[in-house]
């Protein structure tokens, strides 16, 4: 039996103290499979006092976590902290000068800084493991860099954000106010500490620039990423969706297209009767395609405690087994001074089909004039429809489009044109469809 793994861990929130109290509660059984004994030597968090219900008994406390990470009696050092920069990105660095591995949850911080990090990790030989920055308590980061090498990703999509997907499966199922949702998940501690983060999509943007570098082998960056939320989803779209059988998911897709790489988050409809349809509430799912396997889906929570616990814990457990001299597999499945310049697709240029919602008056001639503006942007339509919806009356009335595969560029035009026809009641609200199996 080798020696003790110590581990220190900066940040005791909901995360921390579960992994405390799991690799307690579980050291026996870690042991075993570990072939040595993995031990909380220190923690770091800012208040001392607080209870968390976890003993801390016999562990050393430090109040700086760059402290812990440089001087603490540590080999691991576990980033529970979160945010972009400060403590977390000074920690986690210091950590990794110092030649200690280091376990994070941190997407933000990998999605800022995730190369110059992996660099240093490279340098010094130890390891940056990531597990739960994406997807919670999926291992989609293993499979990705481990499981399914010598596979050419085609394109990588899924619902990353366990926060929208609890929102956007009240809202269907019982037909609860988004505010109401997002209360709920606040309150069951599956939102980030700022919630726009989550509906804004800027969550699910961190975390699909890393799967898009593991996938592509690209350089991580977030600011390429198209962006939209689900703040302006409403129940007639919900409805509207199910109707057309449609379910609304907020997608993170990542895809290799003629023009470069297409990164981008936004409500998204996909088939009800899609397996990615059925993944309801706070659980994740990963879609990947590749060349040899095909389309592979992973799902299960994705956010919480537990969940983000057990992905840290897997993380540590590879490092309590690796060995000294062992050479590791690259940070991001590819050596980091390797990773490509990103060649960024232009949203203008997606294809898909589009879901269109307009209100528009009750007048002669009005579908008439949709339907110009459609053929004149050489768009083709699978279904026009007047939806009959129980806020119409007699002078408004909602319009479903719902079209073949069109691109960005011209769905745009055709609306703009819309607007300046002048029939149109409210903002059109458009939603892109996505192929899934
Ligand atoms: N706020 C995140 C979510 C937590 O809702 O998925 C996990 O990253």
């Amino acid at each position: 039996m080798g020696e003790a793994l110590r581990v220190g861990i900066a940040g005791l929130g909901t995360v921390g103290a579960s992994v405390v109290r799991i690799l307690a509660e579980k050291s026996a059984e870690l042991t075993r499979q570990c072939g040595r004994a993995v031990t909380v030597t220190a923690v770091s968090a800012r208040n001392r006092a607080r209870d968390r219900g976890i003993t801390l008994d016999g562990i050393a406390w430090f109040d700086d976590p760059v402290e812990l990470a440089r001087k603490g009696d540590i080999d691991v050092f576990v980033e529970l902290i979160g945010g972009e920069e400060g403590a977390a990105k000074a920690s986690v660095k210091a950590a990794l000068e110092a030649g200690r591995h280091v376990v994070t949850a941190n997407k933000a911080l990998l999605a800022a800084s995730g190369l110059a990090l992996a660099e240093i990790a490279e340098k010094k030989g130890v390891l940056l493991n990531y597990e739960a920055a994406v997807a919670g308590g999926i291992p989609v980061i293993k499979t990705m860099r481990e499981a399914l090498a010598g596979n050419a990703i085609t394109r990588v999509f899924g619902i990353l954000n366990g926060t929208c997907n609890y929102i956007l499966t009240r809202m269907e199922q019982e037909g609860i106010s988004f505010a109401d949702c997002l209360a709920d998940a606040q309150r069951l501690g599956y939102a980030e500490a700022d919630p726009t983060f989550d509906i804004e999509g800027h969550d699910t943007a961190h975390k699909l620039s890393i799967l898009t570098s593991l996938a592509f082998g690209t350089k991580i960056s977030p600011s390429a990423i198209y962006m939209e939320g689900i703040s302006n989803i409403t129940q007639a779209d919900i409805r509207a969706a199910g109707e057309l059988g449609y379910r609304i998911k907020l997608l993170g897709v990542a895809q290799r297209t003629d023009s470069g790489i297409e990164q981008r988050v936004h409500p998204t409809m996909v088939p009800t009767a899609s397996v990615i349809a059925q993944v309801h509430g706070v659980t994740n799912a990963v879609a990947i395609e590749t060349d040899i396997l095909g389309e592979l889906l992973l799902s299960g929570p994705g956010a919480g405690g537990n969940a983000t616990a057990s992905a840290v814990i897997g993380d540590i457990a590879d490092i309590a087994k690796s060995r000294p001299g062992f050479q590791h597999g690259p940070v991001f499945g590819r050596p980091a001074k390797e990773l490509a310049p990103y060649r960024k697709a232009r949203m203008r240029a997606h294809a898909g089909g589009y879901f269109i919602r307009l209100t528009v008056h009750d007048r002669t001639g009005v579908f008439a004039a949709i339907a110009k503006r459609m053929a004149d942007n050489d768009i083709s339509l699978e279904s026009i429809v007047q939806h009959a919806s129980g806020e119409d009356s007699s002078d408004r009335k909602t319009v479903i489009l719902v079209t073949h595969e069109t691109t960005e560029a011209a769905v745009r035009k055709a609306v703009e044109g819309m607007e300046k026809d002048k029939h149109l009641l409210d903002k059109p609200q458009v939603i892109r469809i996505e192929r899934a199996a």
